[in-house]
């Protein structure tokens, strides 16, 4: 019977990783799988982790199972950072449970949308392939529109048309800040509009919230989940702390419900809880542990939030320099300075993409989008200049 099994692709973005290991040139540049990078191209421990971390080796004297919800402090103590300090709970009407990163949420939220009845997602295109995949898994069909516009900034009209023709039935994902793979966010003016959109075409929302703290800042890039949610009376969030805490391996998530009455939460929170069950059982308990450390000391809070304002102003350093070079070739980076968090996505074909592979050693997904925190000040210019040159120029030699 197994043999009959037809071969699957393996994910492009994760095959990223080895073809790039793989590679023996020294000056290749990996831009690939969304993972944060120093300037000099390391993706450490953070500093407020470690601490918790040793922490947790000293203080834990138990690791004996805590249930498909995991452990409900941290769950908790994220709260305040995602809904807003004054109410995180939105008089009682939220409730979450940890996950095994932000996929492991986005599957537990889909699979709850599929029970409640939900037969159509509508998603921006393009999107995180994850997205798409995991409807298809679970049989969920997949409306698109249009993320972005060809001037680089949200195709309002399309998100307005998609809308229009949804009803209830319908699930509207939409990413929280930071998109992935465009980096072109909604305004505070546009997420506004949604808010209003949203709830008059009774849809539900699912907002994927995976780099909060990566885009503006830990208040700024969580502005739109909550308009969405003052706005509406159900909805569901799915949170990573894989980026903002670094601990992508670790895989730390959480989700989210919002209802209309909080008598309703404990009967759709078991639905999680029977979905995580049936999936991995229980979460991983290490990292949610190392976040919650975190999150209960005041003195490692700061720590973790410079570290963050670190890194977000080191990728708006680099964001600055792409942009600064301008038209190069047949591209314009000028864009990119004004998109947020990990991604952008830079106009290359397929073959352009190839050969920045094959020519020059540099490794993003096949959608041109790349992972800005792979340059550094040592090899920005280089990426640069080899776009220039796989782009060629557009307009004829004078
Ligand atoms: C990415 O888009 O690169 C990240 O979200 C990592 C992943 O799991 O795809």
């Amino acid at each position: 019977m197994l043999s009959n099994l037809q071969q699957q692709p393996a994910d492009a973005l994760l095959a990223l990783i080895k073809l790039h290991n793989d590679d023996p040139r020294s000056d290749k540049i990996d831009l690939g799988v969304g993972v944060y990078r120093t300037g000099q191209g390391d993706t450490p421990v953070f500093a407020a982790i470690k601490a918790a971390e040793r922490k947790l080796v000293d203080e834990q004297d138990s690791k004996a199972y805590l249930g498909p919800e995991g452990d409900m402090a941290f769950v908790e103590a994220l709260m305040p950072y995602i809904f807003g300090k004054s109410g995180p709970s939105l008089g009682g009407r939220i409730e979450g449970m940890q996950t095994p990163g932000g996929t492991g949420s986005l599957r537990l939220a889909l699979g709850m949308v599929k029970r409640a009845g939900y037969t159509r997602v509508i998603v921006g295109k393009p999107s995180w392939p994850n997205h798409n995949q995991i409807c298809a898994d679970l049989g969920l069909a997949v409306s698109e529109f249009s993320h972005a516009a060809a001037d680089g900034t949200p195709d309002m009209d399309a998100l307005r048309a998609a809308l229009a023709q949804a009803g209830e039935g319908d699930a509207i994902l939409l990413h929280g800040c930071c998109h992935n793979p465009t980096g072109i966010d909604y305004s505070n003016a546009q997420w506004d509009e949604i808010a209003g959109l949203v709830a008059d075409a009774k849809v539900l929302p699912i907002i994927d919230l995976a780099y909060q703290g990566l885009g503006l800042g830990m208040e700024e890039d969580a502005y739109g989940l909550r308009r969405v949610l003052a706005a509406v009376p159900e909805a569901l969030i799915s949170y990573s702390c894989d980026k903002n805490f670094g601990l992508y391996r670790d895989r730390v998530g959480a989700l989210y419900a919002l209802v209309a009455d909080p008598a309703d939460l404990k009967k759709v929170m078991s639905n999680g809880h029977s979905l995580a069950r049936a999936n991995w059982s229980q979460p991983p308990d290490h990292g949610a542990a190392a976040v919650r450390i975190v999150l209960d000391d005041a003195v490692l809070t700061a720590q973790w939030l410079d570290e963050l304002d670190q890194m977000r102003d080191r990728m708006r350093q680099v964001r600055a320099r792409l942009a600064a070079a301008g038209k190069t070739g047949g591209v314009d980076l000028t864009p990119v300075g004004v998109q947020n968090g990990l991604f952008s996505i830079i106009p290359f074909t397929p073959e352009q993409v190839m050969a920045m592979r094959t020519d020059h050693g540099i490794y993003f997904a096949g959608s041109g989008r790349i992972n800005v925190a792979g340059l550094t000040m040592g090899n920005i210019d280089q990426f640069i200049a080899a776009t220039a040159k796989v782009t060629g120029q557009t307009e004829p030699a004078a």
